[in-house]
């Protein structure tokens, strides 16, 4: 039940991030939140403001005890190939998040070059959405 939750950039600043948009919760109260709802799985938060940190948290996915990935790339979600690349390279299934309902939004909010290579996305819920992709996870 080994889950890896990875945050992209400027989730760090939640809370006061632009919070008629994302909210008040601060992603340390999103985590709690998920640690409080899924006590019998096992979370481990990454958050990082530069490609190579997602990267590198994306990359801990190919350990056999991990059983999917919840990501919130942020604005990476919109252009990297290389966040895509490793995505696509682990064997986990990837559960794209987001926030907000990045299809009401600016036009280029609504390319996700991430979304092909994930399992799912889902968007628009706030925190929940986080919440949302645990359960699939951990029903899977
Ligand atoms: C976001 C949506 C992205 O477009 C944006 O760049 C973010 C946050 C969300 O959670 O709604 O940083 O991923």
């Amino acid at each position: 039940m080994h889950i890896l939750v990875i945050n992209g950039p400027n989730l760090d600043i939640l809370g006061k991030r632009e919070p008629e948009i994302y909210g008040s919760l601060s992603l340390w109260d999103i985590e709690n939140q998920l640690k409080n709802k899924f006590p019998n799985a096992k979370f481990e938060f990454y958050q990082s403001n530069s490609e190579s940190g997602v990267i590198d948290a994306l990359h801990k996915a190919m350990e056999s005890s991990v059983i999917g990935v919840i990501l919130n790339a942020g604005a990476f979600t919109h252009y990297s190939y290389a966040v895509r690349d490793a995505v696509a390279a682990i064997k986990a299934p990837v559960i794209e998040v987001h926030l907000s309902n990045t299809d009401a939004r600016e036009e280029f909010r609504k390319t996700s070059v991430i979304a092909p290579v994930c399992r799912g996305v889902i968007a628009g819920f706030g925190a929940r959405s986080y919440e949302l992709a645990a359960s699939y996870l951990l029903e899977e």
